[in-house]
C-alpha cells in the first residue's frame, strides 16, 4: 500500500533530522575550533558550521594557514573540512538552520562599572542569545561553551523565552575542560564530560541528545548530568582548585629560597601521597592563560555577591600569590644585576603562557616584560609561535583587554621601541646581559649554551622562570644562574631582592 502524502513528508523529516543534526558554533576561537573539529570528525552524520563576526578568523579557518596553532589540530580540520566542518560569517543563517547551538563567545573581565576588574562582561553572549532568539524559526538546544558566571544560563534563559515567539529554547551549561597545547588530546580523552540542564523532562530530553552526540567516542561514565548551577560552577571550581595548587607550589618557592630547600624536590616529596598526587605542582614565574585569572575574579565576584567576603578572601589570595612571583621574579632580575637594568639587553626565551601555543593572553611574559622595561631595560623577545605584532600589541595593551574580538581590541598606537622580537634564540641573547626563560619550549633546552654565553655581556645571567634547565651545566659554562625556588647562587644570596 503506497504511504500518503502527509505521512511520507513526516518520515522524510524524521530520516532527515535523525541522519542530519546541524550544530552551530557562535565562536570561531580556542575553544569553538578544536572543539567542533573534533565533534565533527568523530560524527560524520552531523553538519557542524563554525560561525565567527570575525571575517580574518574564518578565512584563516578555511585556509591553508589555521589561526591558532595546537597539535594535531591541522589534521582534524583537513580530514573533515568541506565534508561535514564548515567554518563561515554567516551568522544568521546558520544559527537559523542548527538544532544545536553552542556559544564560545569572548566573555571579557568588566573594565568599568560594577564589578570592574572582576564580574564578567556578557555583552557579547547577550547579543548572541538576542540574534539566537531573533533568527529562530524551529526549536533549539543553546549550549553554553564559554566560561560564565554561575547563573548565567538562567540570564540567558531569559532573553531568549521573552523573544521566544513560540518557539521552544532548552539551555545547557556544557564547559569544556581542554587545556591549550594538549587540546585535541583532551578532547579525543576526555577526563569527564559535563552536561548541566534543566531537571524538567525537556531539559532532560535535551541532556540526552548532547549526551547522544558526545557518547559516539566518549565513555558513558565519563558523561556526568547535573543541574545547570552546578554544571556552571564546577567549570570555575575546577579551574581555581588547579590555579590554587600551582599558587601553593609557588608560594613554597619562596620559603625554598629562603630556606636552601630545592622546590622540585619538595613538590616531587609532596607528590607522592597518592592524596595530592604529582599534578600542577611545578613551580614557576606564575600561571597564565585566559581561564585561570578571570575564573577566579569571577568566583570572588560571586562570593561578594553572595555575602560571602571570606571565601571571596580566600580565592583572591590565589591571584595575589600569583602576581607576587611575578615580581619577585622581575625583583630577582634587578636587583642581582647591581640593582638596574637601565639600558641592558635582557633576552626573553618564550612569551606564550606555556608551550606547544601561540597563545598569549595573561601570560605571565606580560608582566615581567613590563616590571623591566619599568627598570628601563632593552628587550629582546623570541617565542617560536608569538608574532612581534602580537606582543607589541600586548605590551601597549591595559589590563583585562585582551578578551574582546580582535577587531574590537586596541590597537597599539606606536610599538614600545625598547622591545625587539626575533625569529633566532641566539639573536635574541646575542650581547645581552641576561635571559630570562618563560615558558617552558622543549627546544630551549637544547640550544648551544656555551655560543650563547661566549657572544654575551659578563658576568652572564640565565633566570628561568619554568625551571627547564640543567642548572650545574650552565654554572660550569659560566652563567650566574637563578631558578625558581632553588638554592640560590652565592652571587644572588649577595644581593638580595625585595619581593
Ligand atoms: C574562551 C572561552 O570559551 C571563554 O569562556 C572566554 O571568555 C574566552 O576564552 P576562546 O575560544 O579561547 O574562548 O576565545 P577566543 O579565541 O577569543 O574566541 C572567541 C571568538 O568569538 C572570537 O573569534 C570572536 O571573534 C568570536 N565572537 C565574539 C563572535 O563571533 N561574536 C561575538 O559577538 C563575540
Ligand atoms: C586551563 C585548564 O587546565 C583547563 O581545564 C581549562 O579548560 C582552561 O584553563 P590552560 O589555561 O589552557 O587550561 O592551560 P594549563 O595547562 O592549565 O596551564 C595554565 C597555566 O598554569 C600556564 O601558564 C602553565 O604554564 C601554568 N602551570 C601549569 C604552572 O605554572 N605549573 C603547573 O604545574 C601547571
Amino acid at each position: 500500500m503506497a504511504t500518503p502524502a502527509s505521512a511520507r513528508t513526516k518520515i522524510a523529516c524524521y530520516i532527515k533530522r535523525e541522519k542530519m543534526v546541524k550544530i552551530c558554533c557562535i565562536g570561531a576561537g580556542y575553544v569553538g575550533g578544536p572543539t567542533m573539529a573534533v565533534i565533527a570528525l568523530k560524527c560524520p552524520s552531523i553538519e557542524v558550521v563554525v560561525v565567527d563576526i570575525s571575517i580574518a578568523r574564518i578565512a584563516a579557518w578555511n585556509s591553508e594557514q589555521l589561526p591558532i596553532y595546537e597539535p594535531g589540530l591541522e589534521d582534524v580540520v583537513k580530514q573533515c573540512r568541506g565534508r561535514n566542518l564548515f567554518f563561515s560569517t554567516e551568522v544568521e543563517k546558520h544559527i537559523s538552520e542548527a538544532d544545536i547551538i553552542f556559544v564560545s563567545v569572548n566573555t571579557p573581565t568588566k573594565t568599568q562599572g560594577l564589578g570592574a576588574g572582576k564580574a564578567a562582561n556578557l555583552t557579547y553572549w547577550e547579543s548572541a542569545a538576542r540574534m539566537i532568539a531573533d533568527v529562530s524559526k524551529s526549536d533549539k538546544i543553546v549550549v553554553e561553551k564559554s566560561t560564565v558566571p554561575v547563573k548565567t544560563a538562567e540570564a540567558i534563559e531569559k532573553i531568549l523565552n521573552h523573544n521566544s515567539n513560540g518557539i521552544n529554547f532548552q539551555i545547557l551549561s556544557n564547559p569544556e575542560f581542554l587545556a591549550e597545547g594538549t587540546a585535541i588530546q583532551d578532547l579525543f580523552k576526555p577526563d569527564r564530560v559535563l552536561i548541566g540542564g534543566r531537571e524538567t523532562p525537556e531539559g532532560q530530553k535535551a541532556i540526552k541528545a548532547l549526551r547522544d552526540i558526545y557518547a559516539t567516542w566518549v565513555p558513558e561514565d565519563r558523561i556526568i548530568a547535573t543541574n545547570l548551577w552546578s554544571a556552571e560552577l564546577s567549570k570555575l571550581a575546577a579551574n581555581a582548585i588547579l590555579a590554587q595548587r600551582i599558587s601553593s607550589i609557588n608560594a613554597m618557592s619562596a620559603l625554598c629560597e629562603a630556606t636552601g630547600a630545592d622546590v622540585t624536590e619538595v613538590a616531587y616529596a609532596v607528590s607522592k601521597d597518592s592524596r595530592i598526587g604529582p599534578k600542577f605542582l611545578n613551580a614557576s614565574v606564575g600561571f597564565g592563560g585566559s581561564c585561570f585569572q578571570k575564573d577566579i575574579l569571577n568566583l570572588v565576584y560571586i562570593c561578594e555577591c553572595n555575602g560571602l567576603p571570606e571565601v571571596a578572601n580566600y580565592w583572591k589570595q590565589v591571584i595575589k600569590i600569583n602576581d607576587y612571583q611575578k615580581t619577585r621574579f622581575v625583583n630577582r632580575v634587578v636587583a642581582s644585576m647591581f640593582n638596574t637594568v637601565s639600558g641592558k639587553k635582557i633576552a626573553i626565551l618564550g612569551f606564550a603562557f606555556k608551550k606547544d601555543t601561540g597563545d598569549t593572553r595573561e601570560t605571565p611574559a606580560i608582566d615581567v616584560c613590563k616590571g623591566l622595561l619599568g627598570d628601563k631595560a632593552n628587550i629582546s623577545i623570541y617565542d617560536p609561535q608569538v608574532t612581534e605584532e602580537q606582543i607589541q600589541r600586548d605590551l601597549s595593551m591595559n589590563k583585562f583587554d585582551w578578551d574582546h574580538p580582535i577587531h574590537l581590541q586596541p590597537m597599539s598606537p606606536t610599538a614600545v621601541k625598547e622591545v625587539t622580537v626575533t625569529w633566532d634564540a641566539y639573536q635574541a641573547t646575542n650581547g645581552a646581559h641576561g635571559i630570562c626563560i618563560l615558558t617552558e619550549w622543549d627546544e630551549f633546552k637544547a640550544l648551544d649554551y656555551q655560543k650563547i654565553y661566549d657572544n654575551m655581556q659578563k658576568p652572564a645571567f640565565i633566570y628561568d622562570g619554568r625551571n627547564i634547565m640543567d642548572v650545574e651545566k650552565l654554572r660550569k659554562i659560566g652563567f650566574i644562574v637563578y631558578s625558581i625556588g632553588k638554592p640560590l647562587d652565592a652571587w644572588l644570596k649577595d644581593m638580595p631582592a625585595v619581593a
